[in-house]
């Protein structure tokens, strides 16, 4: 059986958790194996620039490398093998993350994100690789939780002690959704775009929809 890779994506939130772990349920419940992770994180060395990232003052190329160091130790350690013995891999954020936190958030070139991606990414430079597939390697569905910054923002109200990234403005996120529509539209075949603002079952439909939609799940 091939490997299944599956990001969820949105603005902080959007309310993706839940879903999350209900996918990977519902994957393991058809018989397949899952590797439940998430960016930045996934390995103790990417969890140990994840907690730089989100406490750490810096400033934005420092961040970019940081996440893309993160998801290169990701890559090798974790999605490509896991991908090479045909898991499924449900990873909660992906380097349409960083389109849309560095490059909308940020606003860093979205010129040198892609030749970043190119490097960290690129297929042949991973060892464990097998699977055929494009040179740079991308998730084979991506769920965008999309929703005005405004409901997100009331969301997060009282959740949590904020990181840097729950701590920005409204205004950070619209650039940051912005970022995100920007790269749905570059790739409209691998983004299914989950409409995050209604009730927690109509946005499971959702997802359970997309996923059937491409033959993953009965
Ligand atoms: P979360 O996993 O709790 O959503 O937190 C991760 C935070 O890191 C979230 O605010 C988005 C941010 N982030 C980036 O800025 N760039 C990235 O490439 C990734 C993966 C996450």
């Amino acid at each position: 059986m091939s490997g299944l890779f599956i990001s969820f994506e949105g603005i902080d939130g959007a309310g993706k958790s839940t879903h999350i772990a209900a996918l990977a349920q519902a994957f393991e419940a058809q018989g397949r194996a899952v590797t439940l992770t998430r960016e930045p994180g996934g390995t103790p060395l990417a969890e140990a620039l994840r907690a730089l990232v989100l406490h750490e003052a810096m400033d934005p190329l420092t961040e970019t490398l940081l996440v893309f160091a993160a998801r290169r130790d990701h890559i090798t350690r974790v999605i490509a093998p896991a991908l090479a013995q045909g898991r499924v891999v449900v990873c909660d954020r992906f380097s349409d993350a960083t389109f849309a936190y560095q490059g909308g958030g940020r606003d860093f070139d979205w010129d040198v994100l892609r030749v970043l991606e190119n490097w960290v990414q690129a297929r042949d430079q991973i060892a464990s690789a097998v699977e055929p597939g494009p040179d740079v390697l991308q998730p084979d569905l991506t769920l965008w939780f999309d929703l005005p910054a405004a409901v997100a923002a009331q969301r997060l109200v009282g959740a949590r002690v904020p990181d840097r990234f729950e701590a920005q403005p409204s205004g950070f996120f619209e650039k940051v959704s912005a970022g995100y529509a920007r790269r749905c539209a570059q790739s409209p075949s691998r983004f299914a775009r989950i409409e995050a603002h209604m009730s927690a079952e109509s946005v499971w439909q959702q997802v359970l929809a997309s996923v059937r939609a491409k033959g993953w799940l009965s």
